[in-house]
């Protein structure tokens, strides 16, 4: 029989009790995680959002209660009374946080039954990716998730009270928007009082916060909802949160500077880390050259190694005519890994494959001369010393060598560096390693679209030395724009915007994008304009990812409450789903295919 707290409110939360409460009568509630029946004593853990205190229940002296505790099981929702005291010492866990301590119950009320969850609440039980998203409710019960959430809220915290301090404005933009194509598929949303129209849920609040800056607010910030109809992967997902802010009157470094100001900030108040400013800064060219990535883990070395020059005169035709094809030959040299077996090498190459290299040469460097490689007898032994000399390898040593189009053995070899890291173990799981990357060329080459597109979006500044170039040498266009990386994570990005006209006629003809498409497009943007633009500038993190890494998790979905699997479903929900034909009507719309259920 249930019952109601009645008198009882909450005097403590469970995880905060310690000996400084010893004597004095309390009042504790919460979820029953553990109990315990010794047969004349019965112990309770008793959860909350903020730990674990254990109660205890004495058979001698409350027989009545005693009883009454035997019912409690896993989950129960209780209310509580009693008297703190010293556990006994072999009792004592020095592992919690309320480990010297329990609480003598002197009543008990028994306010919500649970049956017999569908899986365990506990940190030591490994349960199934698929039941903790389908059981949301009670895996977000576990320490982990609990104390993940926790921080997540924090963060936001801390970001709108340091924002608001150094001026920013929280200004809310709209969920139903203009789709305006350009970057991933967009999340449309059929509108009832105009057939056959859409509106797309916003991929970022972009085109607003420039109009915001156009009217004079200064200085934004929003803690904003996107989506994103792209391939998921451990740190994406189709809707996640941007920190996302925007500034006028400034240039790169007013952005940066105060963007460091917020890290540093975060990084105290949550972790008690504390970050050395400036953060590094490398330009994109440098950071593709040294670790194959726009998005460097720079918490280790590795870095490439360019051998087109030896490679371009060498025996080995694969080689030779990578670079007589515009092409490069690069390596990275993994330490202490020529001990690895020829399964574990073919594996590499076979990693190489999967991320679109064509194969891997390899040099295990061995002791006198005596190597074990895949080279032997395309190159001479005085090519693979030349080779062992570039890498600066050293016995014991693997060279990993891949040849091909420059970009994609930048690539390749940019993931085979992580791999090996990884295998190797030789990067520092607690450090937070930040560099901003900058001069992001302007425009990436899409072969698919045959055309140039923006590599951030239409909007952002060139370089000033850069302007000319964008119809005369478009590729080596740099980009005011600037990418913070944590740890080999993209957390975020931004750039100066364009609010020269001109310059964006000029950006949006590059871009292949006529007068009249342009309009159709952002038209309401460059109206406004024309009407007075402040240089203005900003950027957005991805707060799911931030979150991330400094809770230490591996995957954004560990961030997020109630977050959507790799095919972009919700197994909690069954989002999404069919909807009955009445809805469709009144959208006027019908469908041509449907998923099989
Ligand atoms: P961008 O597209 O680089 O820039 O996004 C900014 C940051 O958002 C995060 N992010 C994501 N996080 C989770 N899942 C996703 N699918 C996802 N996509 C992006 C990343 C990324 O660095 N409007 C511009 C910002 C600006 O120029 O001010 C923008 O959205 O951490």
């Amino acid at each position: 029989m249930l019952e109601n707290m009645g008198n009882l409110r909450r005097t403590h939360m469970n995880g905060t009790i310690g000996s400084e409460l010893i004597g004095k009568e309390i009042v504790l509630c919460g979820w029953c995680a553990k109990t315990r029946n010794l047969g004349s004593l019965l112990f309770v853990d008793l959860r909350d959002r903020t730990g674990i205190a254990q109660l205890v229940f004495d058979g001698d002296s409350e027989p009545a209660l005693f009883e009454k505790a035997t019912k409690l099981r896993s989950e129960y929702v209780i209310i509580i009374k009693g008297t703190v005291r010293p556990r006994a010492p072999e009792a004592v866990n020095k592992n919690m946080a309320t480990g010297d301590v329990e609480v003598a119950v002197s009543e008990l009320k028994i306010l919500s039954e649970s049956e017999t969850p569908p899986i365990q609440v506990s940190d030591k039980v490994v349960n199934s990716e698929e039941n903790r998203l389908k059981y949301r409710f009670l895996d977000l019960r576990t320490t982990a998730m609990q104390r993940t959430l926790l921080m997540r809220s924090r963060i936001a915290q801390i970001a709108r009270n340091y924002f608001a301090d150094n001026g920013f404005l929280e200004i809310e933009t709209p969920i139903l928007n203009k789709s305006t194509p350009e970057g991933a598929r967009d999340y449309l949303v059929p509108s009832r009082v105009h057939p056959g129209k859409f509106y797309a849920l916003p991929q970022s609040p972009q085109l607003f916060k420039q109009m915001l800056m156009v009217s004079g607010f200064d200085r934004y910030i929003q803690i904003a909802r996107c989506f994103r109809d792209e391939d998921l992967r451990a740190d994406r997902q189709p809707e996640f949160t941007q920190i996302d802010l925007e500034m006028s009157f400034v240039d790169i470094d007013d952005v940066i500077s105060v963007n460091e100001g917020f890290i540093k900030k975060v990084f105290k108040e949550v972790l008690d880390i504390d970050i050395e400013l400036p953060l590094k800064r490398m330009p994109y060219s440098e950071a593709m050259k040294r670790y194959g990535s726009d998005k460097p883990d720079i918490r280790f070395g590795m870095e490439l190694c360019d051998i087109s020059d030896f490679a371009k005169n060498c025996g080995f035709k694969v080689f030779s005519d990578s670079v007589a094809n515009g092409g490069a030959v690069r390596l990275v040299c993994a330490p202490g890994a020529a001990s690895f077996s020829r399964k574990e090498i073919d594996r590499l190459g076979e990693f190489v494959k999967s991320h679109g290299g064509s194969g891997m040469a390899w040099i295990a460097v061995g002791e006198n001369g005596e190597h074990r490689s895949s080279v032997g007898k395309v190159l001479t032994a005085d090519e693979i010393n030349e080779i062992i000399k570039l890498a600066g390898a050293n016995v014991g040593d693997l060279i990993c060598i891949i040849s091909g189009k420059s970009d994609v053995v930048y690539t390749v070899l940019g993931s085979l560096r992580l791999e090996l890291g990884a295998k190797l173990n030789i990067i520092p799981k607690d450090e937070f390693a930040f560099v901003w990357i900058t001069d992001f060329p302007l425009f990436e080459y899409s072969e698919e679209e045959g055309r140039f597109m923006a590599m951030h979006h239409p909007f952002t500044m060139p370089n000033e030395e850069d302007i000319d170039k964008i119809e005369s040498d478009p590729g080596n266009t740099r980009a005011k724009a600037y990418d913070i990386v944590l740890n080999g994570y993209e957390l975020g990005g931004g750039s100066i915007r364009i609010h020269d006209r001109d310059i964006q006629a000029r950006m949006f003809k590059a871009l292949g994008l006529s007068d009249e498409v342009a309009h159709e497009r952002f038209g309401f943007l460059l109206e406004a304009f024309k009407y007075g633009t402040p240089p203005h500038g900003g950027m957005a993190y991805g707060l799911d990812r931030l979150v991330m890494i400094m809770a230490g998790c591996d995957n954004i979905r560990d961030t997020i409450a109630f977050p959507k699997v790799q095919n972009a479903s919700c197994l909690l929900t069954g989002a999404p789903d069919f909807v009955d034909d009445i809805q469709l009507e009144e959208l006027n719309i019908s469908c041509t295919k449907k998923e099989v259920e």
